[in-house]
C-alpha cells in the first residue's frame, strides 16, 4: 500500500525566502507548488478579469480580497496532480478568513513551516530581488546574481518591491500572523531563515523526510 502524498504549507514575511525554498523542495520531493503570488502575477500579466481586479491591491502591497484568492487556490488544489503528487502551498492562507475556508473544506497540511527572518534583512532582500520572467527563477543583485549576461539582461523587478511597499506588506503580515498560526499551532515548525539558503533547506529537507516516513509507518500499521 502507498501512503497519502505530502501536504506542506510554507509561510513567512515578505522575502523570508518562501519561493527560494519552494524551488528546492519541489526538486527533491516532487510536490505541486501552489504559490498565490505567482498565480496572481500570472493572471495580471495575462490581463484576465481576476488579474485586473488583483492588480491594484498587489501593486499597493495590500492583500487581494479573500474570495478571489480562495477560489483560485481551492480550484488548483482540487486538480488531479495535486491530489496524486501532494502539494506545497506558498502564501496561503494569509488571513484568518482564508485559514477558516480551508478548515471548512477539511484541507489540512501535514506540516506548517514558518521562515523567521529579521525585518531589516527582509527589506534588503526585497529591494535587491530580481525575477527571470522566462524561467520564473528568483535572483538577488548581491546574494544570488544571475549566471550569465543574457539572463541578467532580461531580469525584472516586481512593482511591489520598493522599500515603502515592503514596509506596508510587512505590517499586514504582522497583523495577520497570529490568527493563522493559532490554526496550525500543533503542526507548526519555526525555522531560522536568516542563513544560507542551502542550510535552511537542509533543515526543511530533514523535517519533510521525517513527516514522509511517519506517514508510511502509519499506513503500514493500519
Ligand atoms: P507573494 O508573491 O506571496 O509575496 P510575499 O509573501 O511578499 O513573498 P515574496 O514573494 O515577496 O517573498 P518570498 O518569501 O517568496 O522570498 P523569495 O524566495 O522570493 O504575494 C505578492 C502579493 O500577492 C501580496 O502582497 C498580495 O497582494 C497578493 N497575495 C498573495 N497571496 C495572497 C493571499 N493569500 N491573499 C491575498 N493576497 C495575496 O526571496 C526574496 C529575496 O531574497 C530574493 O531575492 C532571494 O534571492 C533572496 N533570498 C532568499 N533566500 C535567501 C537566503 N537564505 N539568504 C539570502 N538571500 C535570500
Amino acid at each position: 500500500s502507498t501512503s497519502e502524498p505530502l501536504k506542506v504549507m510554507i509561510s513567512g514575511a515578505p522575502a523570508s525566502g518562501k519561493g527560494t525554498q519552494c524551488e528546492l523542495i519541489v526538486k527533491k520531493f516532487g510536490l505541486v507548488h501552489i504559490s498565490t503570488g505567482d498565480l496572481l502575477r500570472a493572471e495580471v500579466s495575462a490581463g484576465t478579469e481576476i488579474g485586473n481586479k488583483a492588480k491594484e491591491f498587489m501593486n499597493a502591497g495590500r492583500l487581494v480580497p479573500d474570495e478571489i484568492v480562495t477560489a483560485m487556490v481551492t480550484a488548483r488544489l482540487s486538480l488531479e496532480d495535486a491530489k496524486k503528487k501532494g502539494w506545497l502551498l506558498d502564501g496561503y492562507p494569509r488571513s484568518a478568513a482564508q485559514a477558516e475556508s480551508l478548515e471548512k473544506l477539511n484541507i489540512r497540511p501535514d506540516i506548517y513551516v514558518v521562515l523567521d527572518v529579521p525585518d531589516e534583512i527582509l527589506i534588503d532582500r526585497c529591494v535587491g530581488r530580481r525575477l527571470d520572467p522566462l524561467t520564473g527563477k528568483i535572483y538577488h543583485v548581491k546574494n544570488f546574481p544571475p549566471e550569465t549576461e543574457e539572463i541578467k539582461a532580461r531580469l525584472v523587478t516586481r512593482p511591489d518591491d520598493t522599500e515603502e511597499k515592503v514596509k506596508a506588506r510587512l505590517e499586514i503580515y504582522k497583523k495577520n500572523v497570529e490568527a493563522i498560526s493559532s490554526t496550525y499551532s500543533n503542526i507548526m515548525v519555526k525555522i531560522d531563515g536568516n542563513r544560507q539558503k542551502e542550510v535552511v533547506f537542509e533543515e526543511i529537507d530533514s523535517l519533510l523526510s521525517q513527516v514522509q516516513k511517519d506517514k508510511i509507518k502509519m499506513v503500514k500499521s493500519e
